[in-house]
């Protein structure tokens, strides 16, 4: 089930929590992530997104209370299946949240949830979090079991693990690249045939993101660490204008072959 003519817009959500790595590098009180959202969202941003991680590596508990207070932008919380993190969203009831594996040694979220291995205890988590009016994601690798599952512990979204694909492309391996992307184009198709929405992310940057972008079902995309860095550089409004336009090009060139055909 492709999404129909006039809600074929991709949504980007912006990740910031790298702008809170920069800001606890010193223990300081700056950069601050609100501040960064909302230059996103005048760049053209359509949500924000926000891990809180088990161990606050970044986004702190502050952070979150100041976003759902200040920001103009649907909050997507990503966050660990746990009693603690379950209260948070409960206290916030933020617009969406993305259920994520979480290992404190890991350098980011290496893998999707293996929704599979833990069924029950997922559907526990996710109900009272659905009954309090939240829009319930699942960030899954591409494949099909995992997504069937996700939907059936309650997620109305799947978000696509795309980092395999993000890799392939920096190592140069054509064909790993093209294998990752058709398992990604099969599972976005699979997830909406069944009802799910679908998102993506993880890993992109301006060279990895148009063919994600073109791909019919996916509906949102949510990219941070590419658009922090390039920020530096540029500044955060150009960044995200930069990355909107890509998505956009990719999302209407398909569109335009969809429509045409
Ligand atoms: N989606 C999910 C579920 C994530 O955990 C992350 C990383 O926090 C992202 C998207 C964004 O990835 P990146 O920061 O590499 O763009």
């Amino acid at each position: 089930m492709i999404p129909q003519n006039g809600d074929r817009k991709l949504r980007l959500g912006v990740n910031i929590d790298h702008v809170a790595t920069v800001r606890n590098a010193r223990g300081s009180h700056y950069p601050n992530p609100l501040q960064a959202a909302r230059l996103a969202q005048s760049a053209g941003a359509d949500g924000i997104t926000a891990h809180l991680r088990e161990d606050r590596r970044h986004i702190s508990d502050q952070d979150i209370f100041e976003l759902m207070e200040g920001l103009h932008l649907p909050l997507n919380l990503e966050l660990a299946a746990t009693d603690e993190m379950q209260a948070i969203a409960l206290k916030h009831r933020p617009h969406a949240l993305c259920i994520v594996p979480e290992k404190r040694e890991e350098v980011t979220t290496e893998s999707g949830l293996d929704v599979i291995g833990q069924k029950d205890r997922l559907a526990r988590f996710v109900a009272p979090l659905r009954e309090a009016g939240c829009r319930i994601s699942i960030f899954v690798n591409a494949d099909d079991k995992q997504i069937e599952c996700a939907q059936a512990v309650g997620a109305e979204i799947v978000e696509l693990h795309t980092g395999a694909y993000c890799h392939y492309a920096i190592e140069g391996d054509k064909a790993a690249l093209s294998h990752e992307l058709q398992r990604v184009a099969s599972a976005a198709s699979f997830a909406a045939s069944i009802g799910l929405e679908v998102h993506a992310g993880h890993g992109l940057t301006y060279d990895t993101v148009k063919p994600i972008a073109a791909l019919p079902e996916i509906v949102e995309l949510n990219i941070g660490h590419f658009l922090v860095s390039e920020a530096i550089f540029r500044g955060l409004v150009d960044a995200v204008t930069e990355m909107r336009r890509l998505m956009d090009e990719a999302r209407c060139e398909i569109n335009s072959l969809i429509e045409g055909s």
